[in-house]
């Protein structure tokens, strides 16, 4: 089972819009059985699949306090093969919780070990934009990082903490997930952004993905729909972007990636 989180420390930078969409063209269209796994309190992983997260119970912070089992927070959703374990405003409250606990940065990896074996080949972790515990858990669960770098200005600063908190979670337990894919998002044919993305290639060279995921109208429609954009506007090319880099990550071998890849780099 392939633990792959999607993450920046910032945000709006398609974390999520990666994240369900590549779920979900690799349980229709790959055949993979997918489990999404919902992290940040806006509940977008959610919303984005049309689950109307508000109020629901139990949910990822019932699981990660260990009040709800596996089996009660997952849930089906509208595309075949995918799974979904959403959160909520819920998930606000968690770093108090588990304040008290010495191993809470360790508790979604612990919880991800109670998922039944064999029952899904890939995990997404939808992670929030911002440094807490709950990334610290991300980063622990994680086997593999997707790093969405959205290429404004600001983006190689959002690049460049991520490796920060890679090289301090190795040094801290020996070992950190290695970076699968960094995918430059919300392209536009600018100047800025074309020296953006040499440079991002400079700094990832076997990191930066093939596909360049550029803005799209209909990608943001589909999102306010709660559709993917497999479902809502299937020919697009944001929707041919979004296959493609969810191929792309599904021929990226982890066991190549071993020892961290570039992530020390
Ligand atoms: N390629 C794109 N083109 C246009 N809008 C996009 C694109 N990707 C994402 N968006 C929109 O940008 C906003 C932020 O995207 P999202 O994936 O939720 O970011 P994050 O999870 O990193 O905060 C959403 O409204 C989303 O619909
Ligand atoms: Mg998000």
């Amino acid at each position: 089972m392939r633990r792959v989180a999607f993450i920046n420390e910032k945000g709006g930078t398609c974390k999520t819009t990666l994240c369900v969409n590549v779920g979900a063209w690799l349980a229709q269209a790959r055949r993979r059985r997918v489990l999404i796994c919902d992290l940040d309190t806006q509940g977008h992983a959610g919303k984005s699949l049309g689950v109307d997260v508000r109020g629901l119970s139990p949910t990822v912070r019932e699981w990660l306090d260990g009040a709800a089992p596996f089996a009660a927070v997952v849930r089906p959703t509208a595309v075949p093969g995918l799974d979904l374990v959403p959160a909520n405003k819920e998930l606000a409250g968690f770093p108090v919780a588990a304040a008290g606990d010495p191993a809470r940065a360790g508790r979604l990896a612990a919880r991800l070990r109670e998922v039944p074996a064999g029952a899904y080949d890939l995990v997404l972790l939808d992670a929030p934009p911002s440094l807490s515990l709950v990334t610290e858990n991300v980063l622990r669960a994680a086997g593999e990082l997707v790093v969405p770098v959205a290429l404004t200005y600001l983006a190689l600063d959002g690049a460049a903490e991520i490796v920060a908190s890679l090289a301090r979670l190795r040094e801290e337990e020996g070992e950190a997930p290695a970076i699968a894919m960094v995918v430059p998002a919300l392209y536009r044919k600018t100047q800025l952004a074309d020296e953006i993305l040499a440079k991002l290639r400079e700094r990832f060279p076997g990191e930066v993905a093939g596909t360049v995921l550029g803005w799209s109208v209909k990608i943001d429609e589909a999102q306010s729909h709660g559709r993917t954009i497999f479902e809502y506007a299937p020919g697009s090319p944001g929707a041919r972007a979004l296959a493609a880099l969810a191929d792309e990550l599904l021929s990226r071998d982890p066991t190549r990636l071993a020892g961290g890849g570039a992530a020390g780099a």
